[in-house]
């Protein structure tokens, strides 16, 4: 039985938004094709994700001091002990779907937040005399990425940053490769909108047989 772990980050749902769209019709299909399966669905415009600021560098630097965790402050404790179950429960998962819109070239805000969440030495990477190694090797993962414009190829093609951020990161963490399903062009021709949003829920249901 593998652990999933989907991860949005969209404020709307499947009605009114592309990503959401495909991504929910990639996970129904999944969830069929692997009854199994135990799906988390981490939705990171409603869960608690903590920024990494003051509270949380003065409880790392308490507890690396050698300070316990029940010494921290009620603040540092709450974000820095919400820091750590979200790396751990991403640790404890095989395979991971991402779905974010396109904004201003990337993606939300909150997805990079959590990203921050899980990136933790000794648990997703470690370092060694020759650089940085990733400790998630073996796991796979998935970006399903609804933007109105053309980046798959063409001119726009070097401007997207948020596909290109997801895939250094897991690069980072030892996942080998970062597969991605887009919803494009539906702004750029939106006369061909809705053929486009079928299209990719149709590639999304595919992709989940094989996924
Ligand atoms: C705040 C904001 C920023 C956007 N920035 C871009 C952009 O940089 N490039 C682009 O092609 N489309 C951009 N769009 C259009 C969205 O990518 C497009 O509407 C896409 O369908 C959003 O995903 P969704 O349907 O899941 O909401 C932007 C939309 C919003 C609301």
């Amino acid at each position: 039985m593998a652990q999933i772990l989907y991860i949005t980050a969209h404020p709307h749902d499947d009605s009114q938004s592309y990503s959401m769209a495909a991504g929910k019709a990639f996970i129904d299909t999944y969830k069929q094709v692997n009854p199994n399966d135990e799906i988390i669905h981490l939705d990171l415009y409603k869960e608690n994700i903590p920024q990494i600021d003051a509270d949380v560098f003065s409880g790392w630097g308490k507890l690396r001091s050698g300070q316990a965790f029940d010494d921290l402050s009620l603040e540092e404790k709450d974000k820095v002990g919400r820091l750590n179950e979200l790396s751990d429960q991403f640790v404890a998962a095989d395979k991971y779907i991402f779905v974010t819109p396109l904004w201003n070239f990337s993606f939300p805000p909150i997805m990079k937040a959590y990203l921050d969440s899980v990136a933790v030495a000794g648990k997703t990477f470690k370092y060694t005399q020759e650089g940085p190694v990733g400790l998630l090797t073996g796991k796979k993962a998935l970006h399903i990425q609804a933007r109105g414009g053309f980046y798959s190829e063409g001119p726009a093609a070097e401007l997207e940053m948020g596909h290109r951020y997801i895939k250094i990161i897991m690069s980072f963490f030892g996942i080998p490769s970062l597969e991605g399903l887009f919803v494009e062009g539906h702004n750029a021709v939106p006369e061909k909108a809705e053929e486009i949003k079928a299209n990719a829920i149709n590639r999304a249901k595919d992709l989940a047989h094989v996924f």
